[in-house]
This record gives structure tokens, sequence and C-alpha cells, in this order.
């Protein structure tokens, strides 16, 4: 979906810059100049940010994910106790 007209800012561009950081909706305005036109998508493009935010991982969901792809965990066999 099209969110800002002027500036051809969709709400994936949005997603995509809160993904890569983008922690503030000032922000967002510098890296897509969303909303800094016309300003008749100012709360859409606000709404949308706020919610990519509310969905983004953690810090430590995002690490988890980036060391499961790096390191290949192998199944562990289990063991059996001696007497
Ligand atoms: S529609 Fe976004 S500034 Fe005009």
């Amino acid at each position: 979906m099209i969110v800002c007209v002027c500036h051809r800012v969709s709400h994936h561009d949005i997603e995509r810059e809160v993904r890569h950081g983008c922690a503030s909706f000032e922000e967002l305005q510098d890296e897509l100049r969303v909303a800094t036109a016309c300003g008749r998508c100012g709360d859409c493009a606000r709404d949308t940010f706020d919610a990519a935010r509310a969905c983004r991982p953690t810090a430590a969901e995002s690490l988890a994910a980036k060391v499961a792809r790096v390191i290949p965990i192998a199944p562990i066999a289990p063991a059996t106790l001696a007497a």
C-alpha cells in the first residue's frame, strides 16, 4: 500500500526502515522524506511506523536468528550413564 503519494513511500518501505534500525519517526522522515511535502499522509505514516515498531523482533530474537543461521546445531544423541 502506498502511504505517501508525494514521495511514493509504501508500507513495505517503512517496515524495511524499521527492520534496519530506524528508531524514530523523525529519522524515518530523514530517510524516506515521508510526510514532508503536503503532509496528508502524516497520520497514516506514523501509524504504520508505530505498528512496524511494535512488531519488530527484540534484539535477542534477532541475534538468536542470526546465530542459528551461522552455527548449525547438530542433534544431540542421548547419553547413557554407566552404573
Ligand atoms: S502524501 Fe506524503 S507528503 Fe504528501
